[in-house]
């Protein structure tokens, strides 16, 4: 969502916050700004917009060696300069940013204004400068510590005070703060994406955790200042994994990247000896995973979406009942929680925040909580009790691509695993390892659909609307397909399963609505062609995506994307690609900001 980075060392600090800014720009773009300390007294820059703004305001020349810096996704009050971060006190002497929501901020705000305060900004934000402010205490982090017990909802906050300008204060509690450890500096971050060009020695804050970060190192300790040693952890991310070099957009960059995420999600979690998946990271003796009655997969969005095709690959990998659920709406519905249902977080950065929540709340009650996740030591991997890293590297682009395909692939080697516990055959684990091995093959053959998708998408991204319909593994594909489309092109999509046609948005059927159709071979194929019929009786422009070899589909078609033959289960990995190829080129061809869609952000760390 927003995002938070620091610096303090013998460096001018600028530069470096500016380049920290740029590599978090992907999580809010709104407004940006940032704080120096300067011969004591604190320098604000900020500015609406995008980055871009706010670097063509900053001065050219600036003593400062410590600043903060942030850039925000607007939740209390409208992106405008006052009200981007970072805040001040009244005195001008604290700054401070802030990822997260003061829930209680209504009534903070009033007890500060009965004492005199007056407000400059709507934003939750600039109450916590002015909390830390009215504590007495000697030193910073013990006023930030004593503010913050005022505070209620969550927050990640970085705090420089221009009479103390030897360190940073930073607190963290559901928002994640990174320490990046350098050599006579220190950075602080709210992703690791900020810290990487500077270092690979960092350091997580957990929750209720306040650290000082001063030029040689960090002292990390508990609100009520009791300490809490920590060492740094290796990030294997490097910088150049966040260039964009030379393709237009990182979404295309991902996109093409996915081979090779692919393959990286398969390596070294094939055993082929027993025909079944290596997954050393679960932490779940193979006895709890015997036992397990049912699986519910959480995520969100795209995370989501891959839930729900991860439940066909449980059912029927393993024959264990699974379903999928958006998080937040497990969150709040007070979920019967059972002790023999396996939770299964799905996330990318690992910080959406329902997500989080939505874990918490199994683990509360005692049930076994997995996650899928992208982002090594994020909040998600660190709740969960075991699970399976992506590997997909980073993911740039608002817009998930490698991510979504390689939780596919993630729940299929899960799904294989709990199947070979239980009565999934020989023959069928070999054939399947089989496909997977064969898999980034296929992705590269699916991307070489590029061509006759940038033909469509100039066909149709002028239309106002489109269906994407499928049945099985098939809808959940369609689910994820419209998603994309809504996303970055803002061409209105839906997603239904074939065999709901009939029951309402049939209506809506004609010359004006294309469908997609997604319509691997299988046992379902021939349902999908009654429902192919069903749209052309209304003359509705049908896109077919399906594999080769079915005169039925390429007569009646008006158009046919065919990808390779692979496994069933394996079919909705690959049919995702054209329909990730076919949102790109409708984005680009109404000239959309792909990366960055209006309104979006790519790690929503609030409600
Ligand atoms: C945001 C992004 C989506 C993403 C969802 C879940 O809404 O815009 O693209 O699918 O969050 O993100 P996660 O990091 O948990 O996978």
């Amino acid at each position: 969502m927003c995002g938070i980075i620091g610096y303090i060392g013998n460096r001018s600090a600028i530069p470096i916050l500016v380049s920290g800014l740029m590599r978090l720009e992907y999580r809010g773009y709104d407004s940006a700004g940032l704080a120096l300390s300067v011969r004591g007294s604190l320098k604000v820059h900020k500015a609406a917009g995008k980055l871009f703004r706010l670097k063509s305001i900053l001065p050219k020349r600036s003593g400062g060696k410590i600043g903060i810096g942030h850039t925000r996704w607007a939740t209390h009050g409208a992106p405008t300069d006052i009200n981007a971060h970072p805040h001040l006190s009244a005195d001008g002497k604290t700054a401070v940013v802030h990822n997260g929501i003061v829930e209680n901020a209504a009534e903070l705000r009033s007890l500060l204004e009965d004492e005199g305060v007056e407000f400059v900004s709507e934003t939750d934000t600039e109450l916590l400068a002015h909390l830390i402010a009215r504590e007495t205490d000697a030193s910073l982090e013990q006023r930030v510590g004593k503010a913050l017990a005022l505070v209620q909802g969550t927050y990640g906050i970085a705090v420089i005070h221009c009479d103390e300008s030897d360190r940073i204060v930073v607190a963290r509690h559901g928002s994640p703060i990174i320490i990046g450890v350098g050599d006579r500096e220190m950075l602080v971050a709210s992703d690791i994406a900020a810290l990487v060009r500077y270092t690979q020695q960092v350091v997580h804050l957990d929750d209720g955790e306040i650290a000082t970060l001063d030029a040689k190192g960090f002292r990390t300790m508990t609100m009520d200042a009791q300490p809490i040693p920590k060492s740094p952890s290796t990030v294997s991310w490097q910088d150049d994994a966040y260039e964009r070099g030379e393709y237009a957009h990182y979404m295309r960059k991902e996109i093409f990247e996915q081979p090779a995420a692919i393959a990286r999600t398969l390596s070294g979690r094939i055993e082929d000896r027993f025909h079944t998946a290596h997954l050393g990271g679960l932490n779940l003796e193979a006895s709890d995973l015997r036992d397990i009655k049912r699986v519910k997969l959480l995520g969100c969005g795209s995370a989501f979406y891959a839930g729900v095709a991860g439940a066909h690959f449980i059912e029927s990998l393993a024959r264990i009942p699974a379903s999928a659920e958006p998080a937040a709406e497990f969150r709040y519905r007070n979920p019967v929680i059972e002790r023999d249902t396996l939770h299964v977080a799905i996330s990318q950065s690992g910080e959406t925040l329902d997500t989080l929540m939505a874990i918490q709340e199994v683990r509360r009650s005692g049930g076994p909580v997995l996650g899928i996740v992208n982002v090594v030591g994020s909040s998600i991997a660190r709740e969960a009790e075991g699970g399976i890293y992506m590997h997909a590297g980073p993911e740039v682009s608002v817009a998930s691509t490698k991510a979504y395909t390689c939780s596919l692939v993630a729940l299929v080697l899960l799904a294989l695993h709990l199947g070979r516990m239980r009565d999934l055959s020989i023959e069928r684990g070999s054939n399947l390892i089989e496909a997977l091995k064969r898999l980034p093959d296929d992705i590269e053959s699916a991307l070489a659909t590029e061509d006759s998708l940038r033909d469509l998408a100039q066909r149709h991204a002028r239309c106002s609307s489109a269906f994407y319909i499928g049945r099985g593994t098939g809808f959940a594909v369609a689910l994820e397909g419209a998603q994309k489309l809504k996303e970055i092109s803002y061409i209105h999509a839906e997603a239904y399963p074939s065999s709901e046609l009939k029951h309402g948005p049939l209506a809506l059927v004609g010359p004006e609505l294309p469908t997609f159709m997604v319509m691997p071979h299988g046992a379902m194929l021939e349902k999908s062609i009654v429902s192919l019929e069903e749209v052309k009786a209304r003359k509705g422009p049908v896109i077919a995506l399906t594999h080769p070899g079915d005169a039925r589909i390429a007569r009646r078609a008006d158009s046919v994307i065919e990808i390779p033959h692979t496994d069933d289960l394996l079919a909705p990995v690959v049919m995702a690609i054209p329909l990730q190829l076919f949102a790109y080129h409708c984005a680009l061809a109404l000239g959309r900001d792909i990366d960055q869609p209006r309104n979006l952000a790519k790690s929503v760390t609030v409600e």
